[in-house]
């Protein structure tokens, strides 16, 4: 590995400091898998490798702000993301990563302007997939306080409306499960297919272990 720079040194403490305390689901290690999963898409890519790495380090440094009430997470991290890069960085680099980090957010339906913002995209979408995925929607802030399934139906199999902050299962169906489909680049698409379909046999697997095995449901 490359030996860092100072700048990538110094803003990894700063958003070390910034998201400890965070859930395990939204904490420093979200951002470090990122990261990885960024440069690993943008080495394939041949995106700007600087860029995508201050870009994922700082795209949900807002969390708590946002937890606090302050408004959305990408803004509060772009506009935080602006003070610690001005004048550090190249203006055409900085306009990169504030818009990566702006519209990164699956919520907004945003579409980033540049290949760094897109893959950025992607390598977030991608850390929700797959075994991490999984953990992830179990250590979330909203694991104490919400149910592993609807008991009446764990798996979805009626028309009855989704509830994901009600029941930890619901979340595979209201967005998980659907992220292979908008993927924006094809490096990013081929692994989310892949982590999908862990998933959907993560899922064959707890059904027939809570509805039983001989049970045709
Ligand atoms: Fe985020
Ligand atoms: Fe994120």
């Amino acid at each position: 590995m490359p030996c860092k720079s100072e700048l990538i040194r110094k803003i990894e403490n700063i958003v070390k400091d910034k998201m400890s305390g965070l859930p395990p689901s939204h904490n420093f290690s979200h951002v470090d898998r990122v990261r990885r999963l960024a440069l690993e898409l943008g080495k394939e890519l041949n995106a700007d490798l600087e860029v995508l790495e201050l870009a994922s380090l700082l795209h949900d440094i807002g969390l708590k702000g946002e937890l606090l009430g302050e408004g959305d997470h990408a803004t509060i991290s772009a506009r935080i993301a602006r003070e610690l890069l001005a004048g550090k960085i190249d203006g055409d680099k900085l306009e990169k990563i504030l818009d990566a980090i702006e519209n990164h957010r699956y919520s907004s339906g945003r579409r980033p302007k540049y290949l760094e913002g897109l893959i950025l995209q992607d390598a977030d979408r991608l850390d929700a997939l797959g075994a991490v995925g999984i953990a992830r929607v179990f250590t979330s802030a909203k694991a104490n306080t919400r149910e592993f399934y609807n008991p009446e139906d764990p798996f979805w199999e009626t028309n009855r409306k989704l509830d994901d902050k009600e029941f930890a299962l619901d979340h595979f169906y209201t967005k998980l499960l659907k992220l292979e489909e908008i993927m924006n680049t094809e490096p990013g698409r081929k692994e989310a297919k892949r982590r999908t379909k862990f998933m959907i046999h993560f899922l064959d697997e707890l059904k027939r272990e809570v509805m039983g095995w001989n049970s045709n449901r």
